[in-house]
């Protein structure tokens, strides 16, 4: 049975080859001055920046920029970021770029004005932000995260080892954004795999809870199938453009708040490889990618139904002959063969993660709940050693 929800999803999008039109149209309805966020450069080498300055201009912007926001943003790129905003009167802060870019700019744009530490009162406690919200407008140029469609704001603060993910209201979900599925062709085969792998965890955090028969899971497995193929298809051809425009259509869909209606959702994976992250910096989705077959061989017993579904409807496979038990393994298999055809990183060690690592980690984890199982502090650690041992040998 579907729970309770409210369904409101503000971003504006553009899709396609010619949505940089959708620029066009929304920059007058904000200020004069523009902070164009990006990362270390590859919207230089790729004419995406001349693209977006060139339509900037031809708007009469006033244009800052704030270049070098890096993979897994950090608190005090943060805050300097809030600085500018301030200093400079800030009316649109515009993100070109990946989950990252998206994410500080909804950071800062929360944060810029905030009344005591934004770290402390956004990050750490949730507080419901009192104070004046810039407006956000994105060009993405990775596949990946869903932040283009989202209020989630992830920053790393390597001082306390700690990388924490805020989920905005609606206020601070982008106010449009701008997906060409070319802008993604030139991105590394390493970050495009783990921006697909991302995606499909998002898909599972979501559908590995409850036992019923929501529409929301029928919807999910769809996107599944859809993900299973367009990425292989990607990784043949990264210039497929149907592989590229599904690719960042589910990406969006998948953490938008739609997908979720209804479920209780489960985020575990999630909770571990951030905490991950925090300690190796290592790519988001590649995290993900080495914690989850440990983690859902783990659930599995508890959520056998559904496992059994999965296998069944995403992985096609034939049920005549076998247990719920030997689908659900089967499932999970044919899971981590497609992985290993992406190309994905399954050894955290190959990650950076090294075993005095292990107690932060689980320290950093937190442990929702929402899933079949509640993990335990010492199941984490099981996961995670499991994940510095994996060699590609079937563990089940
Ligand atoms: O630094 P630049 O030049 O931008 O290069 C980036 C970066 O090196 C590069 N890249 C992006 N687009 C490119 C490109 N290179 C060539 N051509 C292009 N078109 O790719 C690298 C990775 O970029 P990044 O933005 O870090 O990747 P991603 O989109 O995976 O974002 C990861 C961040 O998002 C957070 C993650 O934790 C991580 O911090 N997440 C945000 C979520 C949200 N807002 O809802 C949810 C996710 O679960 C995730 O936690
Ligand atoms: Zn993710």
């Amino acid at each position: 049975m579907l729970g309770n929800f409210m369904y409101c999803n503000p971003t504006r999008l553009y899709f396609g080859e010619k949505a940089m039109k959708g620029l066009r149209k929304e920059l007058p309805k904000y200020g004069a001055n523009v902070l164009l966020v990006y990362g270390s450069g590859s919207i230089k080498n790729n004419g995406i920046y001349d693209e977006v300055t060139a339509v900037l201009a031809e708007a009469g912007k006033n244009v800052f920029e704030d270049p070098g926001v890096m993979p897994n943003p950090t608190l005090q790129k943060m805050k300097e970021g809030c600085a500018l905003v301030r200093e400079h009167e800030i009316d649109l802060i515009l993100a070109v770029g990946g989950g990252s870019v998206c994410d500080y700019a909804k950071g800062i744009s929360a944060s810029a004005y905030c009344s005591g530490d934004p770290w402390e009162r956004y990050y750490k406690r949730h507080d419901k932000v009192d104070n004046l919200i810039v407006p956000v407008g994105c060009v993405l140029t990775m596949a990946g995260t869903g932040s283009e469609m989202n209020g989630g704001s992830v920053v790393t603060n390597p001082d306390e080892n700690v990388k924490i993910g805020r989920v905005f209201g609606d206020n601070v979900f982008p106010k449009f954004s701008i997906l060409n599925p070319k802008f993604t062709y030139t991105v590394p085969k390493y970050q495009m795999v783990a921006g697909i792998f991302d995606t499909m965890s998002h898909i599972m955090e979501q559908y590995f809870s409850d036992e019923d028969d929501s529409a929301s899971d029928y919807i999910m497995e769809g996107m599944m199938r859809s993900l299973v193929h367009s990425g292989l298809v990607a990784v043949d051809n990264p210039h497929d453009y149907e592989a590229r425009s599904n690719i960042m259509w589910l990406a969006a869909w998948a953490l938008n708040t739609f997908v979720e209606c209804g479920k209780t959702t489960d985020w575990e994976v999630h909770m571990i490889g951030q905490a991950m992250g925090a300690y190796t910096d290592a790519t988001h989705g590649m995290t993900l990618a080495a914690v989850s077959l440990p983690y859902y061989r783990r659930i599995m017993p508890y959520g056998i139904a559904k496992f059994s579904r999965f296998a069944k409807n995403v992985w096609n496979v034939d049920p005549e002959g076998k247990s719920e038990e030997e689908l659900a393994a089967i499932g999970i298999n044919a899971m981590e063969d497609w992985m290993a055809e992406l190309g994905l990183v399954m050894n955290s060690r190959e990650l950076g993660m090294t075993e005095d690592m292990i107690e932060g980690i689980a320290d950093a984890t937190f442990l929702l709940g929402g899933g079949y199982k509640k993990l335990t502090r010492d199941e984490v650690i099981d996961i995670l050693r499991e994940s510095m041992e994996y060699t590609g040998d079937r563990i089940s």
